[in-house]
């Protein structure tokens, strides 16, 4: 559809998570702010983020050994300079987070509480709130927002990229819901574009992810003809409250701080059966626990197996795990006293628009960072709590990065509104049939047979075209974003990370020890 509206600013920052508000923030001084988000600013992943955030803070830690377990989750496709970046420049931007108002919890003698969780040998992870952390550093960083001077539009769902005339980034179209806004399709006019999206959890039929996470900047990048990579690394989290089979949507979080407490995971008989398959039990690197979760559960035909913290007693449950606690007991189920039933469920894209040092993505003036981007950081696996440190240092890379891109980047000129997507916009009601598709062949166990069935499903549905409207621009993104991860899962013959192919179950370095980078052409993937 044709803008029936148009802004202009210098910079249109998209998402309103970690990533965005620490973007926003830090290039006010540097033209005119505008953030969009798709639902009310604090709707987005970050304030559901629990365990915290890793850095090397503690006296006996050091960025290197941040590093060494970063590489070793990542199982040999880190970017090992956007690691070193990360943690290097970790532990002063969460300083400068503390300096900005956020509460971290700590010891009685005023230190910062630093926990663990999967993968991590050392004590890192600052949290708030007990299991609130992402609820936290929301706060602080809305708090700041308000001061600042940066316009703001909510209920904006993004839908396109504008580009000028030389093919750089000049803009993007939104669709508008809310009261007191601009209503309708508009079009924003920048010199700089960010995305901070966040991720795409969505795409499958039961996530820790919120609703909103919908894959819509990925699915703009494609679009855009930007480079994506990494796809087929979607991570999933070995501890989500099981409320029974079929269950869909946003599923309750069961911290990896409960098992960097102490809490281990059994099966039905009561045995710790990660231990003997990691030297680090139930703290292994978080692709590894998932797995070993999985493959107890097919080889008992349970539909569950279970997270014990009874031995941590009452008081710990309520200073460390308030949230967790009061979600448990909210569903029938008593962590102080009984085994907390537990699956894994899709949590993280470790991949995403691939990006460099600087968040720059592969179109000119077009950033990406946070979950929506691949800095390289993550390789095939995520370690735990290196998800909020990302969104942050590398939101302040990009603020340093953006003023020479105005320099170059001249007054936004005229744009023209990107056609709807190839092949037109899918009907709502695809959305679970899409969560389906993904959730049967494409979730933890794949295979190339599933790969393939999941691939012709997906394309028998592409088809459909209704009118325009945020459910249905939504359930458009999941079937680009879902087609690009399985071609990507189907490219990589080989099991690494959290990726997991039944029909080839080895790591195999001589031919897959690399980044799958692709675009789109011609509408397809
Ligand atoms: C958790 O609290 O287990 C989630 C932490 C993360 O995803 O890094």
């Amino acid at each position: 559809p044709e803008p029936g509206w148009t802004r202009d600013t210098d910079i249109v920052v998209i998402g309103s998570g970690i990533a965005g508000l620490v973007t926003a923030l830090r290039c006010r001084d540097h033209g005119r702010v505008l953030l969009v988000t798709k639902a009310l600013l604090d709707e987005g992943s970050t304030r559901w983020a629990q365990g915290g955030i890793a850095a090397a803070l503690a006296p006996d830690d050091s960025p290197d050994e941040h590093l060494a377990d970063t590489l070793v989750a990542g199982v040999g496709i880190c970017s090992e300079d956007a690691v070193r970046t990360l943690v290097t420049e970790g532990p002063d931007a969460v300083r400068r987070l503390i300096a900005l108002g956020t509460e971290f919890d700590r010891t009685a003698d005023g230190e910062l509480d630093l926990t663990r969780e999967g993968g991590h040998h050392r004590l890192r992870i600052a949290h708030a709130g007990g299991d609130a952390s992402g609820a936290e550093i929301s706060r602080a960083l809305l708090a700041a927002l308000k001061d600042a001077d940066v316009q703001v539009i909510e209920h904006a769902l993004v839908i396109d990229l504008l580009k000028d005339e030389n093919g750089r980034a000049a803009g993007v179209t939104l669709h508008v819901m809310g009261e007191g806004q601009p209503g309708g399709v508009g079009a924003v006019r920048a010199r700089v574009v960010v995305l901070a999206t966040g991720g795409l959890g969505q795409v499958f039929s039961a996530t820790t992810n919120p609703g909103v996470s919908t894959g819509d900047g990925v699915a703009l990048a494609l679009r855009a003809g930007a480079e994506v990579a990494d796809l087929e690394f979607v991570q999933f989290h070995p501890t989500v409250l099981w409320l029974g089979d079929g269950a869909r949507g946003q599923q309750p979080l069961i911290s990896e701080a409960v098992r960097g407490e102490g809490a281990y995971v059994i099966d039905h008989d009561g045995e710790r059966f990660m231990v003997g398959r990691h030297e680090l039990a139930e703290l292994a690197p978080r692709d590894v626990v998932a797995k070993g979760i999985m493959n107890r559960m097919l080889e008992t035909g349970e539909s569950c197996m279970f997270l014990d913290g009874r031995h941590l007693g009452e008081r710990t449950w309520e200073r460390r795990f308030p949230t967790i606690m009061a979600a448990c007991r909210h569903h029938g189920i008593d962590p102080v006293t009984e085994p907390i039933p537990i699956v894994p469920a899709a949590h993280y894209a470790s991949g995403g628009v691939r990006t460099d040092l600087y968040g720059r993505t592969s179109v000119p003036g077009l950033y990406a960072c946070g979950e929506v981007a691949c800095t390289g950081v993550h390789g095939a696996n995520r370690l735990a709590s290196n998800s909020l440190l990302e969104g942050l240092v590398f939101a302040g890379r990009i603020a340093e990065a953006i003023p020479g891109d105005l320099a170059v980047a001249g007054p936004s000129s005229a744009v023209v509104p990107q056609a709807t997507p190839v092949g037109g916009l899918l009907d709502p009601a695809l959305r679970t049939e899409i969560q389906h598709i993904m959730t049967s062949q494409v979730s933890v166990l794949r295979s190339a047979e599933g790969l393939a069935a999941a691939d012709q499903a997906l394309s028998a549905l592409g088809s459909v075209s209704v009118a325009p409207g945020v459910e249905a621009w939504e359930v458009t993104n999941l079937h680009t974003v879902a087609s690009a991860i399985v071609a990507a899962a189907r490219r990589r013959e080989e099991t690494r990370g959290s990726h997991w192919r039944e029909d080839f179950p080895e790591r195999d370095d001589a031919r897959w020890r690399g980044h799958l980078v692709g675009r789109m052409a011609d509408g397809t993937y």
